[in-house]
């Protein structure tokens, strides 16, 4: 029954926030016809309709008073709880173009991510403009969200690709690490001290983008027939960790330390192109990112496959930290045999606004 404020904080919600189970996860294009004022009227509409949200209210009646008016609100989630809803907004690098006379205010960092090596991407799910995160306890009021924002792009933009997310495959304070459809426990070693949001997370001295962010989305399919016949040593080597309890496979318990120099036999415990081997800050130069991804599923391909994986969700306040790290992963991780990278994009993720101000509303003064 929570409810997590969405003015006059200092960063967005939804990033540093417990990841909630469930997560709607949806992308943009502004249309040919959008212009700066339409995208700033959609802004501020967006913006004082999530204040309404997050708080379990409607965005207006559902039952207007005259019968031949339409509804503001759909109606779905009267009657449930705020369910910690929260919902973050991103700008993609179509907003800084000319045509908007935005392009003095683009975020330092925020390019269309290059190709990287292993991408299997689909157009269709590659890209966009604007991107809605809304996370919460109830799927129904995700998606409610989600839905109503979606109803107020009119001309302006219009839908590009989607993600239903469920079971929160990363953890915060407090929370047992979950587990992702793979059946390893995910977000074991991820940030999580101040100390590095404010390294690896928050952009600092960046003008209007102080205290925002960059968000990385993946849409990872998991060949998961495959997957549930592979033996489990095999399983374990790819990750680097035990499968039941997630212990580097150099420690016994979730929480030690990996000791990736560690061998038996001439050979690395942790094997050297096993993921955790190859993400780890150890083995880059230091840098960490905050993964806060859900599984998802689409139900079945044409094939009669279970369609299902992972929506990597990233934050970091260099996307280059994300890209170096996939592009080695890319091409060396032992987990490629079992996944495939077919949705891509990248947003800039504004600070939060003060009470009557809107998302981003510095970009139109
Ligand atoms: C760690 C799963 C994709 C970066 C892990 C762990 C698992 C996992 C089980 C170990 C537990 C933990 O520390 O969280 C997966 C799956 C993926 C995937 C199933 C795709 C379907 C990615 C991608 C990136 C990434 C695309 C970044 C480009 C990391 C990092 C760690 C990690 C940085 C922590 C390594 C450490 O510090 O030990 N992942 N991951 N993962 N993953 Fe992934």
């Amino acid at each position: 029954n929570k409810s997590v404020p969405f003015y006059d904080q200092v960063n967005q919600a939804g990033i540093r926030t417990p990841p909630q189970r469930h997560c709607v996860y949806m992308t943009f294009n502004l249309t040919a016809g959008a212009t700066r004022q339409s995208l700033q009227v959609l802004l501020a509409r967006w913006s004082a309709a999530i204040s309404q949200l997050v708080q379990g209210r409607p965005i207006g009646p559902i039952e207007p008073a005259r019968p031949d008016a339409v509804g503001t609100d759909t109606g779905e989630a009267e009657g449930l709880a705020p369910a910690s809803l929260t919902v973050t907004v991103g700008l993609g690098p179509g907003v800084f173009d000319d045509r908007f006379d935005l392009a003095d205010k683009r975020p330092a960092l925020l390019q269309p991510l290059p190709r990287i090596p292993g991408d299997t991407l689909k157009p269709e799910l590659t890209g966009g403009d604007l991107s809605i995160q809304a996370c919460a306890d109830d799927p129904q009021v995700a998606y409610h969200a989600v839905r109503n924002l979606a109803r107020m792009v009119t001309s302006t933009a219009q839908t590009h690709w989607v993600v239903l997310g469920f079971g929160r495959a990363s953890a915060g304070p407090g929370q047992e690490t979950p587990r992702n459809l793979m059946g390893f426990k995910d977000g074991t070693r991820n940030v999580s001290s101040d100390a590095d949001y404010d390294q690896f997370v928050w952009l600092k001295d960046a003008g209007w983008m102080t205290g925002g962010t960059y968000q990385v989305a993946r849409k990872i399919l998991m060949t998961i027939e495959t997957w549930d016949f592979d033996r489990i040593s095999d399983q374990q080597r790819i990750f680097g960790r035990t499968k039941d309890e997630g212990a580097p496979l150099s420690g016994e318990k979730e929480f030690d330390t990996p000791d990736f120099a560690l061998k038996t036999d001439g050979a690395h415990v942790i094997d050297q192109a096993s993921h955790i081997a190859l993400a780890a800050p150890e083995n880059n130069a230091g840098v960490k990112i905050l993964r806060r991804g859900y599984n998802f599923t689409d139900g079945l391909n044409d094939q009669g496959l279970l369609d299902a994986g992972l929506l990597f969700i990233s934050y970091q306040n260099d996307p280059q930290h994300f890209v170096d790290l996939q592009a080695k992963l890319g091409r060396f991780d032992l987990l490629n045999e079992y996944i495939r990278h077919v949705g891509s994009a990248i947003f800039a993720v504004p600070p939060a606004p003060k009470t009557g101000r809107y998302i981003a509303q510095e970009l139109f003064e």
